[in-house]
């Protein structure tokens, strides 16, 4: 394990643009599952009736007890030695972007500027039907949340069914298109087209390193260096090879 760290902390540390790619595992350690290991958040909710955007339109209560559930998660959530570290990497200049999967602001909270959410955020919320839009600060305790006009409001998160936003999806093909080094962390890479991202930057050349708890299925095909262990653990040690392999040049 030691050996594989200074390998990946020395192409960090070589790279002009290094990505990092996270998924729900990075936030296990912070108190929120994540969605498809065991006891994940899919085992108590199926995902075709709280996940997608028809089962919100159909029976937007029902799908707010899972919302209520996740933001109170979320809410009492802070950023771990994982969070820290990306935040840590990118104040140092040796990461350039996070393009993240959560909607749990726990990269901002752990000093990271440069985050592109690609499945939205849970802090702000919009109405369906005439495209009001509200931050959570603004409405009031009332559950669920509803419109000025009375509909239910639904999160600014991306649901099964949902369109990436523009935006994410076109700068997080752009990074990865020209990026030298990719980090991989906590995402089962299940779910498209976030998990096109490794591809697309293999293809261009970069090194592959993944953290993950176990084996995905990127690790025997896409992954250079795969860093198997708890991503607080392991991120905190890669940040201080990097540094010190960096203070050391
Ligand atoms: N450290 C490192 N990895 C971990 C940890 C941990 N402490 N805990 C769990 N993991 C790993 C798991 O082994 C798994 O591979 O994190 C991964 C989590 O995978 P998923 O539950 O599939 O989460 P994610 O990849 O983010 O899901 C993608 O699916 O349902 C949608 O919109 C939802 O954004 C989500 C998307």
């Amino acid at each position: 394990m030691r050996e594989r760290i200074r390998s990946a902390a020395e192409i960090i540390g070589l790279s002009k643009h290094t990505l990092a790619l996270t998924g729900a595992g990075i936030s296990v350690e912070s108190g929120i599952p994540d969605f498809r290991s065991f006891g994940g958040l899919w085992e108590r909710f199926d995902p075709m009736e709280y996940g997608t955007i028809e089962a919100f339109l159909e029976n937007p209560e029902k799908v707010w007890e899972m919302f209520l559930e996740v933001s109170e998660l979320i809410g009492r959530a802070r950023p771990n030695p994982a969070h820290k570290g990306l935040g840590l990497l990118q104040q140092l200049g040796l990461l350039h972007t996070i393009i993240t999967q959560n909607v749990d602001n726990l990269h901002q909270e752990g000093g990271a500027t440069r985050v592109i959410e690609y499945h939205g955020n849970s802090r702000s919320l919009s109405c369906l039907g005439c495209d009001q839009h509200y931050s959570v600060e603004e409405l009031g305790g009332r559950q669920p949340p509803r419109c000025a006009c009375g509909r239910i409001l639904k999160p600014d998160v991306v649901l099964f069914g949902e369109p990436i936003p523009s935006g994410a999806l076109q700068q997080s093909y752009d990074l990865a298109s020209s990026c030298e080094a990719l980090l991989v962390l906590g995402t089962s890479a299940e779910v498209a087209p976030a998990n096109t991202i490794p591809r697309t930057a293999k293809r261009a050349g970069a090194k592959i390193i993944e953290i993950n708890l176990e084996p995905t299925v990127l690790t025997n095909h896409l992954t250079d260096i795969f860093l198997e262990g708890n991503a607080g653990e392991v991120v905190s040690k890669l940040v201080d090879e990097v540094r010190c392999m960096v203070a050391g040049r």
